[in-house]
This record gives structure tokens, sequence and C-alpha cells, in this order.
């Protein structure tokens, strides 16, 4: 099991939100499973929907119709009124469909398997990754947009949504553990709602500080990169923070014409409106240990900018380059333009808050 796992599931044990359609994880531990009929039904009304909202509905429905079956017997038009006030109706028609057809298909058991739930009406990819999870410990990647916040806070994952899901999943698959998966899961979407929030994360008491690139290296709220604003083109790249062994940093001149002119800047790669080889790691200015330090936005009046920071400790001075090595206390005085302050801040935190220049 990786360490983010370890650490996710033992803050669940002790943190975990207590909802109707939840075993803690004490029951579970105590022989306990979950009703994969009250886990599909809090999955599809938890879709475009608060827990808050939810909790009254959920226990109204499980009171009115205990099982598949009971859900099934009834008529469509009394389901649409006990959904009445919930929203998005479409959910609840196909609520009572997928009744129906789990009770004249599969015996009125929902199916153990993932292509199974997702043929169901109603059930997506998240929802029966979410059903084989919880309901029947399969290690299946859910994946909503709590889980994409801090998949992609916690790998400094720079790369915007949605182009970032595939490799969002992948990671989230990594980190799904044989044993406990629907914990696993749950934990992730508790940790979402509670503490690794999309404005103001409460950083100081997650239980994955100690793992998470983003608060390491920048600002866990600029995660997840957000889909480029409409009608600006965007264009990607890569900056390379080389850091000496005395500290400094590694600066050159920007040509004199053409944007930011004359200016002064870290090395970065052509800034081209494709990712590819040219704007990674591959194309850094010389040989160092780069390590990847989350991603930057800017914006200028054509364009959009996205760099991916990359950072070397300890470079060797070459004398064949054709920048210079400044102090980290004095790049203040430097000719850097916000774009190239928010670059090197990526890398090194503090270094341009006043604190580090009265130390
Ligand atoms: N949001 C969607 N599914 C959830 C679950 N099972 N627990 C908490 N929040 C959720």
């Amino acid at each position: 099991m990786q360490p983010i796992t370890t650490e996710l599931l033992r803050w669940y044990d002790n943190h975990h939100r207590i909802l109707p359609w939840r075993i803690t994880p004490h029951d579970r531990k105590s022989g306990m499973v979950a009703d994969p009929y009250g886990i599909w039904l809090s999955e599809i009304m938890l879709q475009q929907t608060t827990v808050e909202a939810v909790k009254p509905y959920f226990l109204k429905f499980t009171h009115k119709w205990p099982s598949v079956r009971a859900l099934a017997a009834a008529s469509q038009d009394d389901v649409m009124r006990a959904w009445a006030g919930l929203g998005y109706y479409s959910r609840a028609r196909n609520l009572k469909k997928c009744a129906d057809i789990v009770v004249a298909n599969f015996d009125g058991h929902f199916p153990d398997d993932l292509v199974e739930l997702k043929s169901l009406p109603g059930v997506g990819d998240y929802t029966a990754a979410a059903i084989a999870s919880i309901a029947f410990d399969i290690p299946a990647a859910v994946v909503d947009g709590n889980v994409e916040r801090v998949i992609t806070r916690l790998y400094a994952f720079g790369t915007p949504l949605p182009a970032a899901k595939p490799e969002i999943r992948r990671l989230m698959q990594a980190l799904t553990p044989n044993e406990r998966p629907g914990d696993f899961a749950q934990a992730m979407m508790d940790l979402g709602a509670t503490i690794c929030t999309p404005k103001r994360p409460a950083c100081v008491i997650c239980p994955l500080n100690d793992n998470c690139e983003a608060l390491k290296t920048t600002d866990p709220e600029l995660f997840p990169v957000k889909a480029p604003k409409k009608g600006k083109p965007v264009r990607f790249g890569a900056a390379f923070v080389a850091i000496s062994s005395e500290d400094e940093v590694y600066l050159r001149g920007r040509e004199q014409t053409g944007l930011l002119g004359g200016m002064t800047e870290v090395p970065t790669t052509a800034w081209t409106s494709r990712v590819d080889g040219e704007t990674s790691v591959e194309a850094a200015p010389f040989h160092a240990n780069w390590t990847p330090c989350g991603a930057i936005v800017h914006v200028f009046t054509h364009f959009e900018l996205r760099l991916a920071i990359y950072k070397a400790d300890n470079v060797r001075k070459q004398n064949n380059l054709d920048g210079w090595w400044i102090q980290v206390e004095k790049l203040e005085n430097e000719a850097l333009p916000t774009v190239m302050k928010k670059a090197i801040a990526a890398a090194i935190p503090d270094a341009f808050e006043k604190r580090r220049k009265e130390e």
C-alpha cells in the first residue's frame, strides 16, 4: 500500500463523516457489509446534489422502499413524487428503469461487475466505480470532482482538465488498495469535501500534507488547472529554476524584441500550442537533476500561458552559459516580469517574501 493510501485510511478511521448510507470502518471490521441498493440509491442522488440535500431524500426513499424489489414495484408517478425537489428529474426516471432491470435481469441483486453495472440506466463510469468499490470491495478507481482536485494537488499535476482526466484516473487507480477500496474512495471524497476544498484548503490539518507536491512546491489552490478561458488561445511551455549550492538562481536576458523583450527570465522552452517534447523537461537548457514542482498560469493580452515548473538544486555553475547567477535574496532587484516571478516562486516559495530579506 502506498504511504498516501495508508495515511488516508488511518485518517478516515477517525474522521469519516457519518452518512445514512454509509457503514463505518468499525462496522465493516466487525463483518457488516454495505447494502448495494442503498449505495446505488445514494450515488444516483449525489450526482449533482450535495450530501446535505440528499440525506432526507435518502431516508424517505429507503423508508418507503427498503429494497430494489420494493422500488421496482412502485409506480413511476410515486417515484417522481418522492423525488420532487431534488432536481435533475431524468435521474428519477432512470432510477425506476434501473430498479426494474435489476429485478428482471439480475434477480433483484445488483451485479458485482463494473461492466454490468455500467450497462444499467443512469450508471456511468463514476457511479459504477463507486458502487463496485463501496458495495463490493472491488478496487475500481472512483474519480469525481473532489478526487480530481485531491489528486492534481497531491501530484502538482499541471495539465488542464479535461485533458488531465486519463492520468488522474491512472494515479487514482495506483493509489486504490485491494483491501478497503471502498473506504479509500470515501476517504478521498471526505477529504475533498472537508479539507482539500476548492478555496482555502485546510492544509495544516490535512493528513496528506507531508505527501502533497502542490503544498510543498507552490499553492494547492492552483489545482486543478482549469480549462482555458474561452477565446484566448493557450500556449504551453516549461521553465527551469536552477539553484546553485550557494543559493543562487540562474537567470538570462530575453531577446530585445518580442514579448517581454529585454526583460530577465529563468530559462524556458518555447511557448507553443502543443504539449510535446519541445515543452517538457527534455528541452531543459542544460543537464541537471530537474524535478517537477507544479505549474503556473499567466494570462497575457493575446494568449494564456501555462508553464510547468522544474527545479534543480546544487547545480554546478558552468562558464559556457550566457546568463548569470544571482542570490535568491537579490532577485527582487532583477527585471523579472510577473510570469517569471510566479515561475520562481513555484520552485522557491519564499523567494519574494519580505521575511527572506529581513533574515
Ligand atoms: N459524494 C458522492 N458519493 C459520495 C459518498 N459515497 N460519500 C460522500 N460523498 C459522496
